[in-house]
């Protein structure tokens, strides 16, 4: 199986140990605590699974800098966003070695990792808008992720963590959400040799699922993992259990049995386009896939990104040598009127734009909303089905 990066074992920061897991629990109960962002323990929570190894904390200054700068941190490790713990007030853990993060989306903010704090340092206004503009390319607060990632504090506490559960994820999403470290297992045991990842954060149509039987068939994979997004999403999104159950029953209807996994992660959504691709084939290669699906605006919001952007960002800013996972580069899918399949768009020159059968977002909403399923040449009508429900319950 492909390595992680980094490393040659992955390195998960949860403590698996239970004997130690137990002494931690108590002598976190004890240190000075703090109440972290949303964004903060989707960090502890990547990073307790192994997603983002060989991380072992929230990256200081220098590093978030060089993070967003070059996607290279002090060391000269790649890293492609930065990984951080700002804070509002550092009042209740200063000059404290060892302390407790509460976590923000759990009730009673039980202890989610316990941090050795080697720095705190207030970030400048100039460095927030350096990391932001390097990540999102806009400053534009209207920009979800642009929105939350500055809506967090300023003081950005650094250093090695421990992390003591899987927040909400586990409980909410029980046979959905998976560490690194499962999903290398699980591979292993279904004897997948060559396995490619479909991130995702919408149920999937026609196009995504077609999308994806067309990567496994020309890439020669027996495997595909299809690895949503179980955190927080913008207003208007569809939420994860939903969209779980639709994607959950096409597979079981569409795909050959011991072809695909459909699998989450704990992480909230930052709109980032370009960079969020980067970071979303990063973990991957973490969880064991060889290759990742990037298509049409990949992790994209509004018009903040050119529709092939998360691709290119590969050949011109991804440090050579630095991801071994390989990127499937592919075109905008659509249903064909002329040879009544799915087909990338651009290996249908002799088209024109009336030939596919085209919907916006909107669109679909709309006839979703008005309980009327899209067409089976769009919407798998078991999919469309579930889609309804949930829109006709809002
Ligand atoms: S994302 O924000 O998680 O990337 P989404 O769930 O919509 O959004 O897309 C999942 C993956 O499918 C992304 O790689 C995206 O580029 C790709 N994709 C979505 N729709 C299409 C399409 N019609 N054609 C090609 N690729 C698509």
């Amino acid at each position: 199986m492909i390595k992680p990066i980094g490393s040659n074992e992955l390195q998960p920061r949860f403590v698996y140990d239970v004997a130690e897991h137990d002494k931690l629990s108590k002598e976190a109960e004890s240190l000075p605590s703090v109440v972290i962002s949303s964004q903060a323990a989707g960090n502890a929570v990547m990073m307790g699974a192994g997603y983002f190894n060989p991380l072992k904390g929230y990256m200081n200054v220098a590093d978030a800098m060089g993070a967003a700068e070059k996607m290279t941190l002090t060391d000269g490790s790649f890293f492609p966003v930065p990984v951080m713990c700002l804070l509002e007030s550092v009042d209740a853990i200063k000059d404290a070695k060892r302390i407790a993060l509460r976590d923000p989306n759990v009730e009673g903010q039980p202890v989610l990792a316990v941090m050795d704090v080697e720095a705190i340092e207030e970030v400048s206004d100039a460095q927030m808008k350096t990391m932001t503009q390097k990540v999102y390319r806009t400053e534009d607060m209207e920009h979800p992720g642009v929105a939350a990632f500055n809506s967090q504090g300023r003081f950005a506490v650094s250093g090695p963590i421990q992390v003591l559960n899987f927040s909400y994820f586990l409980d909410e999403f029980p046979d959905t959400f998976r560490t690194a470290v499962e999903i290398r297992n699980e591979i292993t045991e279904r004897g997948w040799n060559k396995v490619v990842a479909f991130q995702t954060r919408n149920p999937m149509h026609l196009a995504h699922e077609e999308l994806c039987h067309m990567a496994m068939e020309r890439l020669g994979c027996d495997g595909l993992v299809i690895h949503m997004l179980l955190g927080k999403l913008k207003p208007g999104d569809i939420p994860a259990p939903v969209r779980d159950a639709a994607i959950r029953k096409m597979v079981e209807l569409y795909f050959p049995p011991n072809s695909a996994m459909v699998t989450g992660y704990g992480f909230d959504m930052l709109y980032a386009g370009p960079r969020e691709a980067v970071l979303h084939a990063y973990f991957r290669q973490n969880m064991g896939a060889s290759y990742f699906i990037v298509g049409r605006d990949h992790a994209g919001v509004g018009d903040y990104y050119g529709a092939f952007d998360a691709q290119t960002i590969f050949e011109e800013e991804v440090p050579k040598g630095a991801l071994e996972i390989e990127i499937f580069m592919a075109d905008h899918t659509a249903w064909s009127k002329k040879l009544n399949k799915v087909v990338m768009m651009r290996e249908a020159p002799d088209h024109t734009k009336e030939d596919f059968i085209l919907l916006s977002g909107t669109k679909v909403r709309e006839m979703l909303g008005n309980g009327e399923a899209p067409p089976p040449e769009f919407s798998r009508p078991e999919v469309a089905k579930i889609l309804i429900d949930y829109y006709q319950s809002l």
